[in-house]
Parts: C-alpha cells; structure tokens; sequence
C-alpha cells in the first residue's frame, strides 16, 4: 500500500519570523500527525537552511519550489538539485502550473529537472493539470496525459518509485475551486493507467497526490479515492491548525 503524502507548498510566502511561528507550531502539536501519513513543506529557496534547523530531529521532510534544469556551472540565479540535497532537501516540486504559465517555463525543461533531481537522491513532486478551456473541451485527460509523459521522458525503471505526480487543475487552484471527486478519481486512474505503461508494476509505487484548494473540510473525501495518495496543499498549508487538520485527514483515508 502506498503511504499517504501531504505536501505543503508556501508558494513565495512569508518571512523569517513567520518560517519560525509556521514550524515552531507544527512542531508543537507533530503529535498529531499520524505516523503514517508523510509530511513535507516546501518553503521559499531562501529559507530551506533555516526550515532545515529548525525541523531537524522531526518527521517532517523538506521540499523546494523550484530546480534547475543543469547540473551546476555558469547559470546565474539557478539553485541546483545537488543543493537542495546539500542543505537537506528530500522533495522538489517541479513544472507548478505558476511556473509554466506565471513565469513561461518551458514543457522541455522538466524531463531535465526531473532526471537531475532523481540523480541527487531526491524526490521530484511533478504537477501536471489541465486549464479550463482545455477541461471545456474535453481535453482535461489527454493534456494531462502529454504533460505527464513529457516529464517522465528520462526516468528509468528503477527510479520510477521514487517519483511523486501532483495533479493540479488550474482552475482549481487558488481559486476554492476544488475539482469534483469523481473528476479527481478519473485524472488519477488516467494517469496511474499512463505510468502503467510506462514503468510496468512500478507504477502502484508512485504516489499521486491531487492539488486544488484542499482544505480541512474536503480531504478526507479526496484522500479516499482510490488512486489519490495525498495532497498538494497551498493556501491552507500556512495555517498550522488547518494543515495540521489535512494531515489528519490522511490516515485511514
Ligand atoms: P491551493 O494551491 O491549495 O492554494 O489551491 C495548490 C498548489 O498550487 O499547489
């Protein structure tokens, strides 16, 4: 059985002081994380260092938002995958839909990052998800469908379980919007079905969260589908008490 994830993504949120409220508060109340749901946060570049000191000796694992698409040399402002494991990284959230569309990243880099993140030892969080001209269209799974294989070009086998997928309709995210379950279950079944004939058997070991204004009152329910193995959480996830509650929400689901 795959272990749930939640993964709290800050997005560019925040400052010193609210990294120490955010995590001091985790930290106090980490006794209600159930210990089989996997807790990550994925705060701003600037303040991984910090996050990491302040979460070591816990549960909770570390993410960044963002890698770069190279190895390491002459690309100023890029922070590599080798880095992010350096000062204690083990997730990446790559391709967010605010970066393809927000900041024009480009499809073609992501089987790159994704190759070089494996490589580091990390995990990469791949988002993919539909906009909702393209869901009006009837689109919504083959989008998906392409987003997902453009990723995963140059993943082998052998390193196909330690990739985590994160669907995310744009229209759902940031918006209150979430996407229906029904809606959710058959993306994720779609998906799992692609990874299936991509990487054989090692497909029921990737875990593929949903992401899309979840909230304390709505996971439980998403979190149950059968293909849904936890979230991909924005908004919510800068507020202890609901992230907490969304976490909860993970066990037994
Ligand atoms: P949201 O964001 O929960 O605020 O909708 C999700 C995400 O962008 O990962």
């Amino acid at each position: 059985m795959r272990q749930k994830l939640v993964a709290g993504n800050w997005k560019s949120n925040g400052n010193s002081q609210f990294v120490e409220q955010l995590l001091g508060a985790l930290k106090a109340h980490s006794d209600q994380v159930p210990s089989e749901v996997e807790v990550a946060v994925c705060p701003p570049l600037v303040y991984l260092a910090k996050a990491e000191e302040l979460l070591r000796g816990t549960a909770f694992l570390l993410g960044a938002q963002n890698v770069s698409a190279f190895e390491e040399g002459a690309y100023t402002g890029e922070v590599t995958a080798s880095m992010l494991k350096d000062v204690g990284c083990q997730l990446v959230i790559v391709g967010h839909s605010e970066r393809r569309s927000l900041l024009s990243e480009a499809e073609a880099q992501f089987a790159d990052k994704i190759r070089l993140v494996l490589q580091a030892g990390l995990q990469p969080v791949y988002c993919v998800g539909e906009t909702l001209e393209q869901r009006r269209r009837g689109e919504a799974l083959k989008v998906c469908r392409e987003q997902l294989l453009a990723g995963v070009a140059a993943v082998t086998p052998e390193d196909a379980s330690r990739l985590v997928v994160a669907y995310e309709p744009v229209w759902a995210i940031g918006t209150g919007e979430t996407a229906s379950p029904e809606q959710v279950q058959e993306v994720h079944a779609c998906l799992r079905q692609v990874l299936r004939e991509r990487f054989g058997e090692q497909a029921d070991l990737i875990k593929i969260l949903y992401g899309g204004s979840v909230k304390a009152a709505n996971a439980r329910e998403l979190f149950a589908l059968p293909d849904v193995d936890g979230g991909l959480i924005g908004g919510a996830s800068l507020v202890a008490e609901e992230f907490l509650a969304i976490c909860k929400a993970g066990i037994n689901a």
